[in-house]
């Protein structure tokens, strides 16, 4: 009984110091959590404080600042006018960061337009404005973007481009603004108003619009003026459309083609309107399904495709289409150009329904394109099949027909086609057409009628020797 009592006893006490255990743990945890609690309140606290401390609209928020009455409106587009991002609008202060900080913002938006608004001007530093974005996204320049006057105030750094845009798609930039590039300084021209010389250029000029790696891209509406080098560019970059934009800078400035595209395919180019000092549309290496129509081109260099294959290099341009263009006052007309010794091919290019007014050389295939006095010759060239002139008319200056095709490889399927070309009246010293090493066809009428003779119909023994030279190219 008394072992029995001591266990009862003993029993009692464990299941007490199991109550009295419980309980303090309990009131522990209790009290741990309300400590915690109080701790979260007061980080509230001090956040709080800290917010105060930094406005929402500080440079490092994230949080885009859309225009009033946009913004109860997400699904409808929203703008980001520079002027709310900083800008002066004064033409003189730097702008570029008020640029980029729309730009910034824009990009994560759906359906966002960055806009520069009419009758301010910008002036702007060379920047880059660069994508992935959200789709459909618009830069609308209905104001002036002016690029830096003076030659010292570009960093060494950024000679390449003023304007870069880089891996943007699904992008439109359009208004009815103008893009100035200011180049006067960099063209080594002198002004009337310009009393000193200008100091050193240096060797690389920056273009004015380049487009990097780029996919499905529309410009369209805008003026780009007075580039320091090419106006609006486009490489490695595919589905290109330039609709109803005008390009102008004095003939006088070298170099400033109009639109340069590079290892750039899947291209329209319209209803524009260009006068350089180079060549209004240029289409290098690598480009492919490029079409281009109702295009006014000159003064200037005209349209060329080329030069490829310099320094022994490969070029492959193929599928590109030239039509209902009227080109005026130029040095060419319809021209691909390639060097000595180049590797690779041109094929299936089409020049359609192309109206001359006083060009010099109209029609030009030129394989011994050489920048300085003399170049050495070379065997090998850059094969060119596929080449349609087709109802070329107008005036010319001084050759109506230039066909200089490589002695080595010849030219191919080059077919003359009602071209009809009369010397501009009040000129003289014209010279006759020059034709060599080119095989196609031609077809009624021609002006002068000589140039029948200008294309000869190929063997297959010379069809083999070009196509031998297309392995480059797939
Ligand atoms: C962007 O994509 C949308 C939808 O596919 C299309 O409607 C629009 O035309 C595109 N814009 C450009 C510039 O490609
Ligand atoms: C072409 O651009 C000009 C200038 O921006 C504009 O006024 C005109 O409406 C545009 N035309 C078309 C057909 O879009
Ligand atoms: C470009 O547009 C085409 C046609 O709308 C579409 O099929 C393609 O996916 C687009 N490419 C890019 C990279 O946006
Ligand atoms: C030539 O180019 C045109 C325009 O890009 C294209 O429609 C046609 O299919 C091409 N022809 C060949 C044989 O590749
Ligand atoms: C190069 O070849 C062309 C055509 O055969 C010839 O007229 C010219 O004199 C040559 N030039 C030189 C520098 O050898």
């Amino acid at each position: 009984m008394k072992k029995a009592n001591n266990s009862s006893i003993l029993f009692i006490l464990v299941l007490w110091l199991l109550m009295v255990t419980t309980f303090f743990t309990l009131l522990v945890e209790a009290k741990k959590n309300h400590n915690t609690k109080t701790k979260m309140h007061k980080n509230k606290k001090h956040k709080n404080v800290d917010h105060r401390n930094n406005p929402p609209n500080d440079a490092n928020s994230p949080v885009p600042i859309p225009d009033k009455g946009t913004s109860t409106y997400p699904t409808k587009s929203s703008v980001f006018n520079i002027l709310t991002f900083g800008a002066k609008g004064n033409g003189v202060s730097d702008d570029s960061k008020a640029l980029l900080g729309a730009w910034n913002s824009a990009c994560k938006v759906t359906r966002a337009t960055v806009e520069i608004p009419s009758g301010i001007k910008f002036l702007i530093k060379p920047i880059t404005l660069q994508g992935p974005c959200m789709p459909n996204l618009i830069l609308q320049i209905n104001g002036v973007i002016l690029a830096p006057p003076k030659i010292g105030s570009w960093p060494k750094s950024s000679l390449y481009q003023w304007i870069n845009f880089k891996w943007v798609q699904n992008f439109t930039l359009q208004g009815s603004g103008t893009v100035d590039g200011q180049g006067y300084n960099w063209w080594g021209t002198s002004q009337p108003n310009q009393k000193k010389k200008s100091k050193k250029i240096p060797d690389i000029k920056p273009t004015a619009l380049r487009f990097y790696s780029s996919n499905n891209v529309t410009v369209r509406d805008i003026t780009i003026v007075n580039s320091p080098l090419c106006h609006l560019k486009f490489d490695n970059s595919k589905g290109v459309k330039i609709d109803n934009i005008t390009i102008s800078a004095p003939e006088s400035s070298p170099n400033t083609d109009g639109i340069h595209l590079q290892n750039t395919q899947d291209v329209e180019i319209q209803y524009s309107n260009i006068a350089s000092g180079d060549d209004c549309l240029s289409i290098q290496t690598g480009c492919s399904n490029v079409h281009a129509h109702h295009i006014n081109c000159g003064p200037g260099h005209g349209i060329s495709l080329g030069g490829l294959g310099k320094d022994k290099t490969a070029a492959c341009v193929s599928n590109i289409v030239f039509e209902d263009i009227i080109i005026q006052n130029t040095l060419y007309g319809a021209r691909i150009k390639t060097w000595q010794g180049g590797l690779g091919s041109v094929k299936n290019v089409t020049f359609s329904n192309i109206q001359v007014s006083n060009v010099k050389v109209p029609i030009m295939i030129d394989q011994f394109y050489c920048d300085k006095n003399v170049c050495k010759n070379q065997t090998g060239a850059v094969a060119i099949s596929g080449v349609k002139f087709n109802h070329i008319t107008g005036t010319y200056s001084v050759q109506p027909v230039h066909l200089a095709c490589s002695t080595s490889i010849p030219c191919i399927d080059v077919d003359l086609i009602s071209v009809q070309l009369e010397p501009t009246p009040g000129y003289s010293g014209f010279q006759q057409e020059l034709c060599s090493n080119s095989y196609g066809k031609s077809m009624g009428p021609l002006v002068p009628a000589s140039i029948d003779y200008c294309v000869r119909s190929g063997s297959d023994y010379v069809k083999r020797i070009s196509r031998s030279h297309d392995y480059y190219c797939w």
